[in-house]
């Protein structure tokens, strides 16, 4: 870090100085190696907590009670964490989320029931609206229930540094619309969706509408109920650090559950699990979203990043991430832009959660080169370096330090200018 500038440096510990979060930090395992993380976003980092409650329930609770666990507790695990996912997270009252499958598995289900509901009520509905750039998951998915159910896609098309507008949003949706699918922050650019107007829109035209919540869920204040949500869905081993491959949740407002019938009907969502009946019955409320055994060992480590936000509170997490993508936002314009790397991220806070997107032709290059350097962003088509600020676990000065690295490595690959 040779070409460290004094004033920003000094500026990076004034701000973790007043940082009221930054003792959670060492709540982290690894946040204290000089390693820069800045991929939170993807694969939150796991908690001391976490570490600690694995090993006991190993010993203690499968070794412990066996078989005998499921009655004990685990059959109601996959509701009492969704219930505290619902009021940590994502503001919904109890009773209306419930931790399932991967997000891919339970946007299918959702979608599918939504779309087969809402065509079941009015014929004309066989549109399924979403943008160009959502998730790829979400998208394959949708094409492949538009193809199943004989319906249709209507795309939107958005600039790929921000996401869909309440315009755009209008435009598409009509009386052909039977669900809106939408992310809540666009996993390319960062872009915040105005969830509370959007919803409204998509209501206004009669369809119901899916929020994901992948990269907003730990991040960014969600209001579900208050936002009138009809569905969400989201990940858990992002901002809520539940580990690689921990389960997903769902959301199912409660005016939907009884007139919803999810595609994968298994046992363990069925009225009577242990009847072995004849015939599948659903059960009432979100066991009906339930198909298989519940991943219990996968779904543990979230509880600890909800206790931590519970005592924080999510407006606090809120309040760091901009502080974060305000200060990388302007440390790669002093140090970045002359590189002629471009912000393909909104520059408005609030239209931006918690990740920034850095452009320039040789970021591929340079993603690999950073992560030899223990430099851990990641790269998302074109040309963007995505650097992910996970509020609790990140600082300013590791912020800094891995930005000015992007600089000296860009600046190894040749870049000189824009
Ligand atoms: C916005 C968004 N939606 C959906 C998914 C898919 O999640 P999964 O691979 O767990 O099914 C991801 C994964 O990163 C995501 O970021």
């Amino acid at each position: 870090m040779t070409d460290l500038d004094p004033t920003m440096a000094l500026e990076a510990r004034v701000l973790d100085d007043a940082d009221p979060l930054r003792g959670r930090r060492d709540a982290f395992i690894g946040a204290e190696s000089p390693l820069v993380y800045f991929d939170g976003n993807s694969l939150g980092r796991p908690l001391r907590a976490t570490a600690e409650r694995l090993e006991r329930f190993v010993r203690e609770e499968w070794a412990g009670r066996l078989i005998r666990g499921w009655d004990e507790s685990w059959m109601q695990l996959p509701f009492e964490i969704g219930d505290t996912v619902g009021r940590v997270a994502i503001g919904a009252r109890a009773g209306q989320t419930v931790i399932g499958d991967s997000t891919t598995v339970l946007l299918y289900k959702l979608v599918r029931a939504a779309f087969d509901a809402r065509r079941a009520d009015d014929a004309a509905r066989v549109e399924i609206v979403v943008d160009r750039d959502n998730f790829p998951t979400d998208r394959y998915l949708i094409e492949g229930i538009a193809a199943e159910r004989g319906g249709r896609v209507r795309w939107i098309e958005v600039d790929r540094a921000s996401g869909v507008t309440e315009d755009a949003l209008r435009d598409a949706v009509g009386p052909q619309t039977a669900v809106v699918v939408l992310s809540h922050v666009a996993y390319r650019s960062g872009y915040l969706a105005d969830a509370a107007s959007l919803t409204a829109i998509a209501h206004d035209a009669g369809a119901l509408i899916l929020w994901d919540l992948c990269h907003s869920a730990g991040s960014v204040p969600v209001e579900a109920d208050a936002w009138g949500f009809d569905l969400a869905v989201g990940c858990t081993y992002k901002y809520l650090n539940g580990g690689p491959g921990s389960p997903a949740f769902a959301y199912v407002a409660h005016r939907h559950q009884a007139s919803l019938t999810q595609p994968i009907q298994g046992w363990m969502g069925s009225a009577d699990v242990f009847a072995m009946g004849p015939h599948y019955v659903p059960a009432d409320g979100m066991r009906r979203f339930i198909s298989g055994t519940p991943p219990i060992t996968g779904m543990l480590g979230i509880q600890d990043t909800l206790a931590l936000i519970d005592e924080v509170g999510i407006h606090a997490i809120r309040e760091k991430s901009i502080a974060l993508t305000e200060f990388a936002i302007a440390v790669a314009d002093r140090d970045l832009a002359p590189l002629g790397v471009t912000i393909a991220s909104p520059r408005h806070a609030e239209r931006r959660g918690g990740h920034v997107t850095l452009a320039h032709p040789l970021m591929r290059e340079a993603t690999a080169r950073l992560w030899e350097q223990d430099v851990i962003p990641d790269y998302r088509d074109p040309h963007g370096l995505r650097i992910g600020l996970s509020p609790l676990s990140t600082s300013f000065a590791e912020t800094e330090a891995g930005l000015i690295r992007v600089g000296e490595v860009l600046r190894g690959l040749g870049a000189d200018g824009p």
